[in-house]
């Protein structure tokens, strides 16, 4: 048996589409465990590019099965599409994909409410991506959530369904202001019929995967958000509202956290963040618009620009920490191509005082003052550069200067978008 876990160390978009995408080549089966389609996923296969929001990385390899596991906030229209999708670019999904019955459903109050929500928060909102994922889990935690067994039985769910309305419409027209858009009727005939599209994925995934593992089978999770967005370890209240480090593992696929070996962490050269919150080595000037042009920081879900500074160590450590990370994965490194100067974060100074632990709330975080090593860069082009040692001596010292900081070998170095643009220092299986 072997399992491994990919999760983001920094604020989202590290690259984790592209990397489970190479690894599920080792896998019999990649499941998510947490997040929905919040999460946008890039896979570029010779030259064509992929976003995929709710379905595992690898999806795209043939034979893989797939899963969502029960930790997710299913938007059963937008799973729907995608499937859709992957049918229409030719992929066989013939028992290739299994979606958790004990999923819950995001239900387009869940969407009003996110906005009504942020809306309200003015200039401190949290920059959620608006996909109602904040209020589903909400939902889950409050015990009002509903799931997608729950739609196997049309009587329960409507009633579930009308009592929900009541209580949302309440909300979003007396505490926000908003006014309800919210028709029972509609919502649950539009819910039924998009789910009859579904009931052919729907499976006990919590028995399928520890069958399977007992089956010797090799399980691969596909972290979606990151470490710094976890609900609890992350920079709170500025996170998704689920555990989207390896905490959320085993509570987001059934598996009992005894049987997860191995967790790769996914880092970017430097670090990027959309949406709010306090962001120590953000660069917001010509060399952040430098880092956002190279490396195309734009949101894969909601188009956003993405905040762009250098590679912080202090969370990347934390992050390595709090997985117990066996290897990181360097991701991006040709965006550094270009320049002369390339900083690292290896501290914070607060008021005056040095401190390399990373603090618990972004009240202290935003007081943060990053103490940088500054390394030469190798002005070279790395991209299709697939062996270790064929790269610049100084992209190779940069590598070496994060293992050592961290402690733990960098496994995996990624060049350029494509597949291929890899280079394998050590498998992570
Ligand atoms: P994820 O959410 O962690 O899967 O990451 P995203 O897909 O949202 O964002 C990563 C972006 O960087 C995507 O556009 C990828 O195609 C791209 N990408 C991944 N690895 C590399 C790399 O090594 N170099 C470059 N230049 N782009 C990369
Ligand atoms: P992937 O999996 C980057 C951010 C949002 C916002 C906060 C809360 O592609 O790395 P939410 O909609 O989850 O309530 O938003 O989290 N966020 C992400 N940032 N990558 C993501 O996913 C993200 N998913 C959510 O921008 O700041
Ligand atoms: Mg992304």
């Amino acid at each position: 048996m072997a399992t491994l876990a990919i999760v983001g160390t920094q604020w989202g978009d590290e690259g984790k589409g592209k990397i489970v995408d190479i690894l599920s080549e080792k896998a019999d089966i990649i499941t998510r465990f947490q997040g929905g389609n919040n999460a946008g996923h890039t896979v570029v296969i010779n030259g064509t590019k992929y976003v995929l929001h709710l379905l595992p990385s690898g999806i795209l390899h043939e034979g893989k099965v797939c899963i969502l596991g029960n930790g997710m906030a299913i938007d059963l229209e937008a799973l729907v599409n995608e499937i859709e999708f992957i049918k229409r670019i030719g992929k066989n999904i013939e028992g290739r994909i299994l979606l958790s019955e004990r999923a819950h459903i995001i239900l387009p109050y869940h969407k009003q409410l996110d906005l009504a929500s942020e809306k309200k928060k003015g200039d401190g909102s949290i920059g959620t991506t608006l996909k109602g994922i904040g209020p589903a889990y909400r939902d889950k935690a409050g015990r009002v959530g509903i799931r997608i067994a729950d739609l196997k039985n049309p009587e329960t769910f409507k009633h579930r369904l009308i009592e929900n309305i009541k209580e949302k419409s309440i909300i979003l027209k007396y505490v926000y202001g908003f006014n309800p858009n919210l028709n029972a009727e509609e919502i649950y005939s539009s819910t039924m019929r998009i789910f009859d599209k579904l009931k052919p994925f729907v499976s006990d995934t919590i028995s399928y995967l520890n069958e399977e593992i007992d089956n010797e089978k090799s399980i691969l999770f596909e972290g979606a958000q990151a470490t710094l967005l976890d609900i609890d370890a992350g920079t709170y209240p500025y996170v998704t509202s689920s555990n989207s480090s390896a905490l959320g593992i085993s509570a987001g696929t059934g598996i009992s956290p005894k049987k997860i070996k191995k967790i790769t962490g996914i880092a970017k050269a430097y670090t990027t963040r959309v949406g709010g919150g306090p962001f120590p080595t953000e660069l917001c000037c010509q060399l952040g618009e430098l880092l956002r042009a190279r490396g195309h920081e734009y949101g894969a879900t909601t188009g956003r620009p993405r905040r762009c500074g250098w590679l912080d160590l202090v969370t990347v450590k934390y992050s390595a920490i709090i997985n117990d990370l066996d290897s990181l994965v360097i991701t991006k490194l040709d965006v550094l191509d270009a320049f002369e100067e390339i900083k690292v974060c290896i501290g914070y100074k607060f008021a005056g005082t040095s401190v390399n632990s990373f603090p618990s709330t972004v009240e202290q975080l935003s007081k943060a003052e990053p103490v940088y090593e500054s390394l030469p860069g190798w002005k070279t082009e790395t991209t299709k550069i697939t062996e270790f040692e064929k790269l610049p001596e100084n992209a190779r010292n940069f590598i070496k200067f994060i293992e050592n900081y961290l402690g733990i070998p960098v496994s995996l170095v990624s060049t350029g978008p494509q597949r291929s643009e890899i280079i394998c220092r050590k498998n992570p299986w």
